[in-house]
């Protein structure tokens, strides 16, 4: 809400004045707004003191203005800290989970995220895929955007064109029905162990891949078996994470869809036959895209251009994220490039981010390092019992709480730092209820609560002159400024915003506790107190919402 007065000044200054400024919100000091005079400095060739007082004029005038003052360049403001209190307050009262919501616009947004590979353990690199994907999701839609979520699941392309020649070579039914991702990871990585010295096996592979394409019976028919008991362990990790997707239509789904993407792309002339493949050129900066292969298989991308186009035709977003790592930054380069060679009206956005490491090692799943997501979700929760046990034996929903708390912790984890940065994966770190983890602001949000629960709040018997003091008037801002921090998040595609201003809110909250006593005998004190702390419980509770972690009334 910091925002509104921002924006109000600024048309205030621009209505009045003509002149186009920005407003800071300075990083520390007596003040709460700043505005850069530099540049307006030399566009209007006017005198500092007399362009100060052109602006303050203007300005002062706005009911939470209460002073300013020139330093050097900066033309600082003081708020009114009671009257601008008193707005954020009460609308946050009023508004609860709605405050920062945006009124519905007419922009789809598709978000692409997730995506794991059948027939493989569901990996930590798209658990982050998963976490971001969904957060920015809930962010998108909180801001008025029609967000479609899909699961462009790996469920196509050679590699089951090998597990296939590999089922056929060393498979184990009696395994397969046991353990079914275990034995096709086992018989994976033997084909690729055996085709080094054998690369006829991948001639092998590519043809019974091009067979399954062509819809052979057989292959299809353990190909969906492979499929559904994959699926059946994904869906575990979904539910953990409470996450559920609009569409789980696969790459494999478009596989009757190639054609048409064929035809798009012919009627633009833009595919070429080179030394029998069909290609794409996209200029002398990045190497022609591969739509079909000499044999006439389709590639991922080519299935990725099916999907891009569906889903054109199906939702007409105007955006579309995707959620995948670094190592495919080249393929969506060019499949950008493609969009615009296409002339569709799409902004195609590749949301990557960093790599996930244990003890300072990249996590994978060839090295065997990589722990099965499921169970490394209910180590957590078992440890968050653990930790509960000890701390509040007598909670009644101590398997709910153990549950948000265990998954929490590893999905604010991932949401805390800026998504290019590598996340270390260490349970125990991420379980403490102190620093900068989920369980932390869980805690704060239930601790507030608990607060609550002791009397009721009558909002009328608040005193505003409290808020001169700045160990309250911080909390006010930083409430404030909530709606900002989605707004950025999704302009920069990145939760991690959320995650440090909710940290911030909590530890400003958590010294203000320190400093104050909250239920004191005062009427109007306590009431103000228990306005405010609420106000921070909506914000904690919302922004973690936003993040995709449950809060808890009681831990
Ligand atoms: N299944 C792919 C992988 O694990 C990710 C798919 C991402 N989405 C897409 N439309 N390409 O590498």
């Amino acid at each position: 809400m910091l925002d509104l007065v921002k924006v109000e000044l600024k048309e205030k200054i621009l209505t009045n004045l003509n002149y186009e400024v920005d407003i800071e919100i300075p990083r520390r000091g007596d003040y709460d707004l700043a505005i850069p005079l530099f540049r307006l400095l030399k566009s209007t060739n006017l005198k500092l003191p007399f362009l100060y007082e052109q602006i303050n004029n203007v300005i002062i005038t706005h009911p939470h203005v209460k002073s300013t003052e020139l330093i050097g360049a900066f033309l600082n403001i003081k708020l009114n800290s009671q009257s601008f209190s008193k707005s954020v307050l009460t609308t946050v009262y009023k508004l609860e989970d709605r405050f920062g919501e945006e009124p519905t616009n007419n922009e789809v947004v598709v978000i692409d995220y997730s995506s794991p590979n059948i027939a493989k353990n569901f990996s930590v690199g798209h658990l982050r895929s998963t976490v971001i994907g969904h957060s920015l999701k809930l962010i998108f839609q909180k801001l008025g955007y029609t967000v479609v979520g899909i699961n462009h699941l790996g469920d196509w392309g050679t590699q089951f064109g090998k597990l296939l020649v590999a089922y056929d070579l060393w498979g184990n039914e009696e395994k397969l029905k046991e353990a079914p991702i275990d034995e096709l990871q086992r018989i994976y990585i033997k084909f690729h162990e055996v085709a080094e010295n054998k690369p006829e096996l991948e001639d092998e592979a590519r043809q019974a891949f091009k067979e399954l394409e062509e819809g052979d019976k057989e292959k299809l028919k353990l190909w969906t078996y492979f499929k559904d008991e994959s699926l059946k362990e994904f869906m575990k990790v979904y539910d953990l994470l409470n996450v559920h997707f609009d569409s789980y239509a696969g790459e494999a789904f478009y596989n009757d869809k190639i054609d048409h993407v064929i035809d798009v792309l012919n009627s633009k002339n833009l595919l070429k036959i080179d030394d029998g493949a069909t290609i794409i050129d996209l200029g002398d900066d990045i190497p022609p895209a591969l739509i079909k292969r000499s044999d006439g298989a389709t590639l991922y991308m080519t299935r990725d251009l099916a999907a891009l186009l569906y889903r054109y035709e199906t939702y007409n977003m105007n955006k579309t994220l995707y959620l995948v790592g670094n190592e495919q930054k080249l393929h969506f380069e060019q499949l950008k490039r493609i969009v615009e060679l296409l002339e569709l009206p799409i902004e195609v956005v590749h949301v990557n981010f960093g790599l996930v490491l244990i003890d300072g090692k990249k996590m994978s799943t060839r090295s065997g390092t990589n722990a099965n997501l499921h169970d490394v979700l209910l180590e957590s929760i078992s440890d968050a019992k653990a930790a509960i046990m000890e701390k509040n034996p007598t909670l009644e929903s101590i398997d709910e709480a153990s549950r948000a708390i265990g998954v929490g912790a590893v999905v604010f984890n991932d949401l805390k730092n800026d998504r290019n940065l590598n996340i270390d994966f260490n349970l125990e770190n991420m379980l403490r209820f102190e620093g900068q983890t989920g369980p932390y602001l869980q805690y704060t949000s239930v601790r507030i609560n608990s607060i609550l629960k002791e009397t009721n709040l009558d909002i009328n018997q608040v005193d505003y002159s409290l808020f001169e003091n700045p160990s309250y008037f911080d909390l006010v801002k930083q409430i404030s400024t909530f709606s900002e921090a989605i707004k950025k998040a999704a302009e920069e595609y990145n939760p991690s915003v959320i995650s440090k201003h909710l940290l911030v809110l909590a530890q400003l909250f958590n010294s203000f506790y320190g400093q104050n006593r909250i239920l004191v005998d005062d009427v109007a004190t306590l009431n103000t107190n228990l306005l405010l702390i609420s106000n921070v419980r909506t914000v904690i509770n919302e922004g973690l919402r936003l993040l995709g972690i449950k809060y808890l009334d009681e831990m």
